[in-house]
């Protein structure tokens, strides 16, 4: 039932402050991440992990390409992510102690699937799934469960899916963390800023009016670049796939430092330019990069908080999001590029919950 709403999509992008707040509840203290929520044997089992692979595709490989940062970064301990159809058929090398960690919203995927099946013939610690469908496959298969409380996600268009994905992937990598130098203090710090991220995903949410706006800037284009840095970089990715996908409109991501590398030369007026950009240590390098786009006439988006304090012009248009800790921007800076996304393809008038060629779950190869 779409309720009030015209599209599942919608209703799912708007259920987020919710969802995020039952994924979050009985995984955490007022200071502390709870580690049954992983399963009864989690504990002992990260005890001896020193490595992380994560296997997924589509959204949820980008839920992992998000926590790569996170975990080498917050937990110190090495993590390599790659697409199912990739991993199932390479001959890969298993370091020591590595915990193997799919993500799926529906638990079917038929590559994750087979990935894992693979997985279990190698020298891995133990299996996690990150998950949001309980009677799925992938929990059936795997050692240890984590359950996104998402609910039913019908739009084809992954959104609360991924948003509760990376809720989970931040309390592993705390739980993680605390084993290899993150201190009882800096976890502290983290689950409290957790336990804000479905009030500030709120807060992002009333940006849809100014982003319905400035959706029609996009109705006539034919493609769009969407930039981040560092954490912000994956979450430029799934905005770009978001685009595509439902609006058909080609977009493509990169790492704003890449620019001078190649994409630059594909900027002019009629190539707008979506940069995910809160203010955190990479703002200047950004802002730089984002001066050379303009110089060549491009046309910018740019999602920011006050403190960036972005110039905005004829030619860049600044949508401020709330300030928010790094740590939980990945999930807060989700929103407004989702409500784009949406935007842009009523204006184009595609079927937003059923895009063309596209299946909600892929269960074949
Ligand atoms: O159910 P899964 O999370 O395993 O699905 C993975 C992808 O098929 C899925 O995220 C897909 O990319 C979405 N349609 C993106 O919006």
């Amino acid at each position: 039932d779409k309720g009030q709403y015209r599209h599942y999509m919608l209703k799912e992008i708007f259920e987020q402050p919710t969802v995020l707040a039952r994924t979050l509840q009985g995984r955490i203290s007022k200071t502390k991440v709870l580690e049954a929520a992983f399963g009864a044997d989690a504990s002992g089992i990260f005890d001896k992990v020193e490595g992380v692979q994560i296997v997924a595709c589509g959204t949820s490989y980008h839920a992992g390409l998000v926590a790569k940062y996170w975990m080498e970064s917050i937990a110190s301990i090495p993590c390599q992510v790659e697409v199912a159809s990739e991993y199932r058929y390479r001959k890969v090398f298993v370091p020591k102690n590595t915990l193997f960690v799919t993500i799926s919203q529906s638990g079917e995927t038929a590559d994750t699937l087979a990935a894992l099946k693979e997985a279990k013939k190698s020298d891995y610690l133990a299996s996690l799934v990150i998950c949001n469908a309980p009677n799925s496959s992938l929990v059936r298969e795997s050692d240890l469960v984590f359950m996104t409380q998402a609910g039913p996600e019908i739009g084809v268009a992954s959104t609360k899916a991924f948003t509760t994905q990376l809720i989970a992937l931040q309390l592993l990598t705390i739980a993680l963390g605390r084993r290899h130098g993150l201190s009882a203090d800096q976890e502290a710090k983290m689950v409290a800023a957790l336990a804000t991220v479905p009030d500030e995903v709120a807060k992002a949410l009333t940006l849809d009016t100014e982003i319905k706006i400035t959706s029609e800037k996009f109705a006539d284009k034919k493609h769009a670049l969407f930039l981040g840095r560092g954490v912000e970089y994956p979450v430029a990715m799934e905005g770009a796939l978001k685009l595509k996908e439902i609006s058909y409109i080609h977009a493509e991501s990169y790492p704003a430092g890449e620019l001078k590398h190649g994409p630059l030369a594909l900027v002019d007026a009629d190539m707008p330019i979506v940069a995910v950009a809160p203010n955190n240590e990479l703002m200047e390098k950004l802002k730089s990069n984002l001066e050379e786009v303009q110089a060549r006439g491009g046309k910018l988006f740019v999602f920011s908080d006050q403190a960036s304090a972005f110039p905005s012009s004829d030619d860049v248009t600044v949508i401020n999001v709330h300030s928010v800790p790094d740590t939980i921007a990945p999930m807060v800076y989700t929103i407004p590029l989702q409500l784009l996304s949406y935007h842009v393809a009523i204006v184009k008038g595609t079927d937003v919950d059923q895009p063309r060629n596209l299946a909600k779950s892929v269960t074949v190869e």
